[in-house]
């Protein structure tokens, strides 16, 4: 396959931070893109007189898609000052190069799309598009009233200072520029499911390039008769932005008004720090963060990558990798969401390199382990009158699939709590599956939450209005009007057929994110689950992971030894705590591995603590190897009692050793009298002199589970068959 070339140009000042710390974004894409890096910004006017060097252009013309970090620019007399002094004096201009490049590649509309991130607030997904060529901007912009159009040009302030004292610029538009420019901003948002085209212009007060460009604008609306095509004054576009975004699709403007709104977006989706934006027109593109290059905040590490993340992200969706593009933006956002690194900018004091790296991390693990949230409704499960097993049952099936479930929420049924939920979930997690609520009474409310996060009305569906005549037909229930709800649907969702129940669930994407809704009754949730969330192929072999149970330290200990040994390696550390055992999980991407030396640095460190590499307890391995051992203990009672499970868990045939445990002080005296703190002892030998003892800590009659699996530990470690270590 062809690869597609794409040129980086970093830039200058935090431009080329960025994209120190993304670039490696490429490596875990994995896609036929070739990257090749130019020349431009400051330094090469600095040093060449122009800030665009004709081998830059050269190298552009050879690019499917540009990628740029940002570039400095200044005013004239500094632009004059900064350049070789062989070079000046020779009247050159500095033209800024983005200016360049939109003219130069006939780039007319600059992207800047704007996500809900984070925050509570009703989600958000728009778009800005805005005219690069003309308008206020296009170059007609004069010092003095010449005085061929002094008839022309009147104005009752000019004759204050006279014609010379005057400035004007004109508000170019063409009936070319604005028809190119409209049709793309349908075409993008019949492209990106948007149902709306708002111009936002000033057509009461400028009335003539008014009335020109909204004729122009309604002609184009025609052809789209699906999306709603308006017209509003840009300052109230500007209020509305701030106050209501939700309610926005697409936002067209000429030159100056499109570049307001389009920074307006960027801070109300959370800033420079995170805003993209794409140049696009011909068949080349330019994508950058909108951020310039910062000189002050330049290599100090500091600057937020996540904006060129999303830039690189429009970038994938342009040379025709949507799903990858729509996977990085859900990194971007799941790093932001959750807190994982957060530079200065989004409170935190995470490094350029650290957000990039979360960012990478997140985009791999998704691509690696895809996330599920599991949301379960109903007021009965939030008071306990029911018992939640759908929870857990899900979770099951999905971690089964090779899913990673990262969430698991229950809420009321309230219609405001399902849909801050789900807003909250929705681009966050791959899947998210919601249980409950799609009954036929007053309290199943979770298809009408869905259908208003989603933005979509309910439609009716006959066939599964069928399937609930006919089923309650067969059971002998009368069908009621109510029922008639269960047949409703959002506009785009794909029903999943219940053929074990009543109430069909349905599936539909929210904001990147497969939401599956099904039915509460466990046996339905369970049956449609396990068949319409499609197995991950090969998802064990899609990550390496090491395990080791511990017994008897503490989880901060364990935590803080695994935290500073593992420190060198790309990896997740997982913890569990079932006492008398810490469980430690490290998963690593796929094909990476723990060198031996560290392995054995960990065996050193627990040493007969250190129960076994597999995650599983001391007595499931005793068990499982079924053993021929004969349990003595001291004549009391509750040891009898440990001795009678420790010889469930072994066989009493072929017995071939005997092993001897006596505990002090006597176990009666700890549980009787409630000595419940101190430490005990646990001593125990077999017949052949191989003995062994251990105090730890007492905590209650929970100690009988330590007794337990601690001897089973000096079985495994006496039959050598588990752990390489010395028995004491
Ligand atoms: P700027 O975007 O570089 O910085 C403005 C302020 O926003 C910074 O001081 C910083 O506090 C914050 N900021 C910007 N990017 C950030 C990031 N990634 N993470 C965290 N905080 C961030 O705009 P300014 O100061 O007006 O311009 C600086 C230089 O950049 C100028 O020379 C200007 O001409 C150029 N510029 C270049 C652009 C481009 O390359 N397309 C766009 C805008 C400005
Ligand atoms: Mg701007």
């Amino acid at each position: 396959m062809e690869k597609k070339k794409v040129l980086v140009l970093p830039g200058d000042g935090i431009g080329v931070d960025v994209c120190n710390a993304a670039l490696p974004i490429f490596d875990v894409l994995a896609l036929p893109i070739e990257l090749s890096f130019g020349d431009i910004g400051w330094s090469c006017w600095e040093n060449e007189g122009t800030p665009i060097p004709v081998r830059t252009w050269d190298q552009i013309s050879k690019s499917d898609a540009v990628l740029l970090g940002a570039i400095t620019s200044k005013g004239k007399d500094e632009a004059e000052k900064a350049l070789p002094k062989e070079l000046q004096n020779k009247n050159w201009q500095y033209v800024s190069p983005v200016i360049q490049l939109r003219q130069q590649l006939g780039l007319f509309a600059n992207i800047r799309p704007a996500h809900y991130i984070n925050g509570d607030r009703e989600p958000f997904d728009l778009c800005v598009i805005r005219e690069n060529t003309e308008g206020l901007y296009a170059g007609f912009d004069f010092k003095g009233i010449p005085e061929n159009l002094d008839n022309f040009l009147t104005h009752p302030n000019i004759g204050v200072y006279g014609p010379k004292e005057v400035a004007w610029s004109v508000r170019l538009q063409t009936k070319h520029g604005l028809s190119r420019l409209f049709k793309k901003a349908f075409i993008y948002a019949e492209d990106h499911g948007l149902k709306r085209v708002t111009f936002a212009d000033k057509p009461n007060v400028m009335r003539e390039s008014g009335k020109f460009a909204k004729d122009i604008f309604f002609d184009i609306a025609s052809n789209y008769p699906d999306i709603t095509a308006d017209i509003h004054n840009v300052d109230a576009v500007a209020l509305w932005l701030v106050k209501k975004p939700h309610e926005f699709g697409v936002i067209v403007a000429e030159n100056m008004f499109g570049d307001i709104l389009s920074d307006l977006v960027a801070g109300v989706m959370g800033g420079l720090g995170v805003a993209p934006s794409a140049n696009i027109g011909s068949d080349i593109a330019y994508f950058e963060p909108v951020h310039g290059s910062a000189p002050k905040m330049a290599g100090k590490g500091k600057a937020n990558p996540c904006a060129l993340f999303m830039s690189i992200a429009l970038m994938l969706d342009y040379l025709g990798y949507p799903d990858h593009a729509s996977r990085l933006e859900v990194a971007v956002k799941h790093v932001i969401k959750s807190r994982v690194a957060l530079s200065y900018d989004f409170g935190g004091d995470a490094t350029t390199v650290e957000v990039a790296k979360a960012i990478i991390d997140a985009y791999r693990n998704q691509t690696e382990g895809r996330t599920v949230a599991i949301l379960t409704i109903g007021d009965e499960l939030l008071s306990g009158k029911s018992i939640n097993t759908n929870l857990s049952d899900l979770s099951q099936i999905a971690e089964h699939k090779g899913y990673s479930v990262v969430r698991q929420i229950v809420c009321s049924d309230s219609v405001g709590d399902i849909e801050q939920t789900i807003s909250k979930l929705a681009g966050d997690v791959d899947y998210l599956v919601l249980s409950g609520g799609l009954g036929p009474t007053s309290d199943d409310r979770t298809r009408f939450a869905v259908a208003e996060v989603a933005k979509e009305s309910l439609v009716f569906n006959d066939c599964s209005w069928r399937h609930i005549e006919s089923r309650l037909t067969n059971f002998n229930v009368a069908v009621d009007e109510s029922n008639r709800v269960q047949a409703m649907f959002p506009e785009t969702a794909a029903i999943l057929s219940n053929p074990i129940g009543t109430a069909n669930g349905f599936s539909l994407n929210i904001y990147g994110t497969k939401v599956l809704v099904l039915p509460g009754p466990p046996a339905e949730a369970k049956y449609l689950l396990d068949k319409y969330l499609a197995e991950i192929v090969n998802a064990s072999n899609s990550t390496n992971s090491y395990k080791w149970s511990i017994m008897g330290v503490s989880e901060g200990e364990v935590g803080t030894f695994f935290e500073t040994t593992l420190k060198k390696y790309d990896l997740k550390l997982h913890y569990l705590w079932k006492y008398p055992y810490v469980q430690v999980e490290a998963i690593l991407p796929k094909g990476h591995t723990v060198a031996d030396s560290t392995l054995r640095t960990i065996r050193k460190e627990f040493g007969k603590l250190l129960i076994s590499e597999s995650g599983e307890k001391a007595s499931e391995i005793v068990s499982r190897q079924n053993l021929g051992i004969n349990w003595e203990s001291n004549s009391e009672s509750i040891s009898k009692n440990i001795s009678k499970e420790l010889s469930a868990i072994t066989s009493n045939k072929n017995i071939n050793t005997t092993i001897h445990f006596e505990i002090y002080p006597s176990l009666s005296e700890l549980l009787n009298n409630k000595i419940f703190t101190g430490d005990c002892w646990l001593v125990c030998h077999d017949d052949n002199g191989n003995k062994d003892s251990i105090s730890f800590p007492c905590r209650g009659s929970e100690i009988q589970v330590f007794i337990k699996e601690y001897l089973c530990n000096f079985v495994l470690r006496l039959s050598e068959s588990n752990i390489k270590d010395a028995v004491c």
